[in-house]
């Protein structure tokens, strides 16, 4: 008799994010069992069929269904993608006040249904809320993280790839910080083709005219924000980001992704009871061991930036608790 390895991934929010997390997961068939809860329960039975409809041509089978708040108890990832629409021009701490409304109601149920997996919060600010969520789930630290940095660091990769018409894989290197406008790059991470990025471009300079770190840096900063001005909102990206950190969990892989985790006394950082991006090893376990980066004096500073900036958002919802 085969024993199936039924791995389950629930996806909570039927929105632009939560659909193309879901259809990026089903395209590259990366769980056995895809389960969609959603607020309005019409929206996330259509999902599933929609998804469903394309399984003949996909590379792999996946059930597709709607469910309830009780699938998250045999899930082994469950992802949080609700949340208020993000509004042209509105930063993501300005999202707050409303996300904590939509986004705590939902924790206690995934708590409530006794879910043990790995949980991955998507929904902005999401620093602040993967700390939250830490807290109102009193699940393991390993267990709960943020996308955070990891779809910046893969914009980062991006638009180094668009610059030098190379590509993006073949940069290494890590967005940290806050996922928001704190956030910088440590560019002495950062290499490419076998030197550090800095040395490439120095190299290079007649080849990329005008082109600095600093404004890579910064386009990596903004790039979110001018996506959600030509195409009102950002999906496909975070879905792609979202499917690769589940197939690093499912498939048990250890990539080294820059996600939003509890920082607590690790290494040079500094910082505790606050969840920001780092290089961390992520597999089946979750959240497993940090890279120490060996931050300048310079990038400390910054990092503490983004760890005061987090903190101040979270005291505003700690009462919560
Ligand atoms: N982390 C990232 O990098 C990243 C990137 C893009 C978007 N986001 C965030 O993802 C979230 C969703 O964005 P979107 O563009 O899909 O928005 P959307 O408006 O398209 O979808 C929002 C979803 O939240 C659900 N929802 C709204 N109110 C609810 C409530 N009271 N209870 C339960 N569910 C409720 C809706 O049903 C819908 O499924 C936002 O918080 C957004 O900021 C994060």
């Amino acid at each position: 008799m085969v024993t199936s390895n039924r791995s389950r991934v629930v996806i909570v929010g039927t929105g632009s994010v939560g659909s193309a997390v879901a259809s990026a997961i089903v395209q590259q068939g990366l769980c056995n069992e895809l389960v969609i809860v959603g607020h309005h329960p019409n929206k996330a039975q259509g999902l599933a069929m929609d998804l469903a409809d394309g399984l003949e041509f996909l590379g792999r089978f996946v059930t597709i269904r709607a469910g309830n708040w009780e699938d998250c108890r045999h899930a082994d990832v469950v992802v949080v993608a609700a949340g208020p629409k993000p509004k042209p021009g509105e930063t993501r701490m300005q999202e707050l006040g409303a996300a904590i409304d939509i986004v705590d109601p939902i924790l206690r149920r995934v708590r409530d249904s006794g879910f043990d997996g790995i949980l991955i919060m998507v929904s902005n600010p999401v620093d602040v809320l993967s700390w939250f969520a830490w807290k109102r789930t009193g699940l393991p630290r390993a267990q709960v993280f943020g996308s955070g940095a990891a779809l910046d660091t893969a914009r980062l990769k991006t638009i180094i790839g668009e610059t030098t018409r190379l590509d993006p894989r073949l940069v290494s290197g890590y967005v940290i910080g806050e996922h928001g406008d704190s956030q910088f790059v440590p560019w002495s991470t950062v290499s490419f083709i076998g030197k550090s990025f800095a040395q490439y471009l120095a190299d290079n300079h007649s080849r990329y005219p005008g082109v600095t770190l600093a404004g890579i840096e910064e386009s990596t900063r903004r790039r979110g924000l001018d996506i959600k001005g030509l195409r009102g909102g950002t999906s496909y990206g975070i879905a792609a980001t979202v499917a690769g950190l589940v197939r690093t969990i499912l498939w048990n892989e250890r990539s080294v992704v820059s996600v939003s985790t509890l920082i607590d006394g690790e290494y040079e950082y500094g910082e505790h009871d606050v969840f920001l991006s780092l290089p961390v090893a992520l597999d089946g376990g979750g959240v497993g061991d940090f890279v120490d980066l060996h931050l300048s004096g310079e990038e400390l500073v910054k990092f503490h930036v983004s760890a005061e900036v987090v903190r101040r958002h979270c005291s505003l919802i700690a009462d919560r608790l």
